[in-house]
């Protein structure tokens, strides 16, 4: 048996939507967006959201809207994908790493609050697999030391802490739809925010510096004065070609649907991840998984000694199941090696854990191959 370590649900119904974007005719950034925009709002419950390309797309216009002086400073934590910390450096920003927590590999807040001086301009927590980040100490450290809060929420969709949703807790929400995440438009990602001010700039930056979307000008401008044009568009802004598709909305818009589903399937197959490994002595699950309340998981690992983690990952490489590795601490990265933040949880960490398969198609028969192969090898 073969077991992949993600993969996306996608089917008949995807394909049917996009059929339909193919019989309108307009694949390009259209009213489709639109659509998914207004139903991705309505699901998180923030005022707006604008379809990107990705969020490592977003991550860098949520600093750049800013305009934050280059050089000042952007605290990541240390253990994230690369994402999170080019999107300071494509602001000539300086990224601080900020030490994880030993038991959720979330930002540590003690170490937050060390590491911020008075050139931080800006926060960036990620909710690493999924696990929310104490997002209340979080924004009332942000707000005694003027920080922006820009929540990375590539690991989760829909999750909840403390009663409000992750990706409105900070000034702006990320999202990615890559194809290994809770849900998926082949490539995407959403810039959310309550911050009505944000918005305008935002659009005109994912849509290289136009303030007017093609779809806008093709439905609506008379000849009147010269702004009402349809031709006619002003740029002011530095912009980007960020902007999501109207084939990608249309996959967006199905897996939204299904989005609940997929979750609770997450939820099923960790909790009989965890129910299967509880009696081992050398094997322990990534991060304390909370299955009782709102969390939506897009990992699952699990933890071994340092000297046996990579003899563990070769052991079920051989019995055809993948694993993975989220993530080696950035400050290891040769790009980061300029930046010597002490983050010494993130460094011990890394030698003991690994990602095992986790997506809402995997079968109750292919976790039980996983787990019994992880049992064998622990005997
Ligand atoms: C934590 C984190 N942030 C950002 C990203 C970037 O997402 P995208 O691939 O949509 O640009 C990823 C993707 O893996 C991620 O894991």
């Amino acid at each position: 048996m073969k077991v992949r370590l993600f993969q996306p649900s996608v089917g008949q119904e995807e394909l049917n939507a996009i059929q339909e974007a193919f019989n309108d005719a307009w694949i390009g950034l259209g009213p489709k967006v639109t659509e998914f925009e207004n139903a991705w709002r309505n699901f998180i419950g923030c005022r707006h959201a604008v379809g990107m390309n990705s969020a490592t797309a977003a991550l860098h216009l949520a600093l750049a809207v800013y305009r934050f002086p280059r050089g000042k400073k952007v605290l990541i934590p240390a253990v994230t994908f690369v994402a999170t910390a080019t999107a300071a450096l494509y602001c000539g920003l300086q990224p601080v790493f900020v030490d994880v927590r030993e038991d959720t590999l979330g930002m540590d807040l003690d170490d937050l609050e060390r590491k911020i001086d008075p050139d931080c301009v800006a926060v960036m927590p990620v909710h690493l697999c999924g696990h929310p980040v104490e997002m209340d100490r979080l924004l009332a450290i942000a707000h005694k030391n003027s920080l922006k809060v820009i929540e990375d929420c590539a690991h989760t969709a829909g999750g909840i802490y403390k009663g409000k949703t992750l990706g409105t807790w900070g000034n702006i929400g990320c999202f990615s739809f890559e194809e290994k995440k809770c849900m998926t438009t082949g490539d995407g990602g959403m810039f959310c925010t309550d911050d009505e001010e944000l918005v305008a700039p935002v659009r005109a930056m994912r849509w290289v510096g136009i303030d007017k979307d093609t779809w806008k000008r093709n439905v609506g401008y008379t000849c009147e004065g010269i702004e009402d044009r349809h031709w006619y568009y002003e740029i002011s802004l530095l912009g980007y070609k960020y902007n999501m598709n109207d084939l990608a909305a249309s996959i967006g818009l199905v897996q939204l649907r299904k989005l609940p589903e997929m979750n609770a399937r997450r939820t099923a197959i960790i909790a009989r991840y965890l129910d299967g490994i509880e009696h081992l002595e050398h094997i322990r699950p990534l991060i304390p998984y909370d299955l009782s309340g709102g969390n939506v998981y897009h990992i699952f690992g699990v933890r071994t000694d340092a000297n046996n983690r990579d003899n563990l990952m070769r052991y079920l490489k051989q019995h055809e199941i993948s694993t993975g590795l989220h993530y080696t601490p950035l400050t290891l990265h040769p790009l980061f090696r300029a930046h010597k933040e002490a983050v010494p949880n993130a460094l011990s960490v890394y030698h003991q854990i690994m990602t095992l398969p986790l997506h809402a198609a995997l079968t109750d028969q292919e976790v039980d191959y996983v787990i019994d192969a992880i049992c064998r090898w622990s005997k």
